[in-house]
């Protein structure tokens, strides 16, 4: 799976960006609400090799995609397919950028792009995205994308030893569908 949006191309992690990968992603304010924090550059690394043995649509697992800046080629986010095993056709999605990369729409502009591959190419039924209630800037994205709020469920997580509310935010392969015909583009 690669995709290229007017500024982005996402592909696979690569063994050299296992340094830039772990910079953001044990940024506090990146992993505040995530639940893979890595402590040392190794995390990333054996994080990296992980995701080279997982295959797009297997069932069960997180099938992680690069998100790099076209232009210079640079790791700046990365976003998780999870292809839920017990739930058909269904696909969670998790998205992580880069500190200086972020409120610049690009998010928005990958997370258009992952939903038209797996609604247009692998034809799935339901999308949806697992948030804790505090994390604005994830709540506002999901929105903006148009999935709607489907669940909040009090004190279902444990998050470094508290229990943290979960808020389940969704989009149907028909909302998709009428919701990209009314957009001019898709980013
Ligand atoms: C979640 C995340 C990817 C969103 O990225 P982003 O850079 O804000 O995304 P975009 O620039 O595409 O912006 C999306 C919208 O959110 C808005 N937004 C950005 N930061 C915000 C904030 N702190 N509070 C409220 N809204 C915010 C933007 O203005 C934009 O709204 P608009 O379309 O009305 O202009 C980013 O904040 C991130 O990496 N967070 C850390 C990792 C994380 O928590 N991931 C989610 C786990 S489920």
């Amino acid at each position: 799976m690669q995709l290229t949006t007017t500024r982005l191309r996402l592909d696979g992690l690569r063994r050299e960006d296992a340094e830039v990968l772990f910079r953001y992603r044990a940024d506090p304010e990146v992993s505040r609400y995530q639940g893979w924090r890595p402590a040392f550059v190794d995390d990333a690394r054996r994080f990296i090799e992980a995701c080279h043995a997982v295959a797009p649509d297997t069932p069960g697992t997180w099938f992680q995609r690069a998100i790099r800046w076209s232009r210079t080629d640079e790791l700046i986010g990365d976003v998780g397919l999870h292809f839920v095993a017990d739930a058909e056709a269904a696909v969670e999605l998790g998205i992580s950028l880069s500190p200086a990369y972020q409120k610049r729409g690009i998010a928005t502009e990958a997370l258009n792009a992952v939903l038209g591959f797996v609604f247009d190419g692998l034809h799935k039924h339901r999308v949806f995205g697992s948030v804790d209630p505090r994390n604005h800037a994830s709540i506002k994205l999901l929105e903006g994308v148009g999935m709607r709020k489907e669940a909040h469920f009090r004190e279902s997580l444990r998050m470094d030893g508290e229990w943290a509310d979960d808020v389940i935010y969704a989009m149907l392969d028909r909302e998709w569908q009428a919701c990209c015909t009314a957009k001019p583009h898709r980013g």
